[in-house]
């Protein structure tokens, strides 16, 4: 059974680089300064350095880290298949785990332990031939899910096309962040451009350059209450 002070936080995104790595630091940051908290990168395809720069700022050590680590930089699935990796979303679910209770142990006193997993991708982007991001999101329920859109052109339809999906599938965001991982003329706009037109309420915006994701844990942490 889990640690009943554990509080676990799913990063997907609307695509690849988007921000999720950017906005799970700072959200690790922030939520850092009131408990012990671990970022996790279950799996890494090429040398993204995500896994590494978590582990920069991780309370416990992460070890290996990512749990899956695939060469090309690729789809998870098609680099796993390139190099006859095969992995299930259950190994993904155990490594969480384990690094959860390193966190646990770590720090006994803490009311709560935060723990937050990047997925690698989109939400819907393929991790085997049969698992997307999102199930792997599922099978780490209860968590609250944040979804990271670019604050740039395009988000409009890719953050309502992802929400559409999400919901069909039944497993929407708890929690919607932008972060400007490209600027252009919308770059700015698209937090209130997105309300006005009833597709989402972001949260959270980390503008250009921006390290500092505290209203976000205050989002975040308002979702653990509901
Ligand atoms: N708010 C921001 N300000 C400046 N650069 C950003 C911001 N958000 C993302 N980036 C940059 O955009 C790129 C992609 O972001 P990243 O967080 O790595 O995306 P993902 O993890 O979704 O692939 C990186 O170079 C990152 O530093
Ligand atoms: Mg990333």
């Amino acid at each position: 059974m889990s640690d009943p002070r554990l509080r676990r936080i799913v990063v997907v995104g609307t695509g690849t680089g988007v921000g999720k790595t950017r906005v799970t630091l700072a959200l690790a940051r922030a939520l850092r300064r009131q408990a012990p908290t671990v970022a996790l990168k279950p799996v890494e395809s090429g040398e993204g350095g995500d896994a590494s720069a978590f582990d920069a700022d991780n309370s416990v050590r992460v070890t290996p880290h990512p749990c899956v680590a695939l060469r090309a930089a690729l789809s998870p699935h098609l680099a796993a298949r390139l190099e006859s990796q095969v992995f299930h979303v259950r190994a993904l679910v155990d490594w969480v785990e384990n690094c959860e209770r390193a966190l646990a142990i770590y720090d006994a006193i803490s009311p709560y332990i935060y723990s937050l997993v990047e997925t690698a991708g989109g939400a819907l982007s393929p991790l085997s031939p049969e698992a997307r991001n999102l199930d792997l999101a599922v099978a780490l329920d209860p968590a609250v899910v944040v979804l990271v859109a670019p604050d740039g052109l395009g988000v409009l339809h890719g953050l309502s096309a992802t929400l559409i999906a999400l919901r069909a599938l039944g497993r929407p965001p708890d929690v919607v962040a932008l972060s400007a991982a490209w600027t252009d003329a919308s770059t700015g706009t698209n937090a209130g451009e997105l309300r006005l037109l009833g597709i989402a309420d972001p949260a959270f915006v980390l503008g250009p350059g921006e390290a500092d994701a505290e209203p976000l844990a205050q989002a975040v942490i308002a979702a653990f209450r509901r």
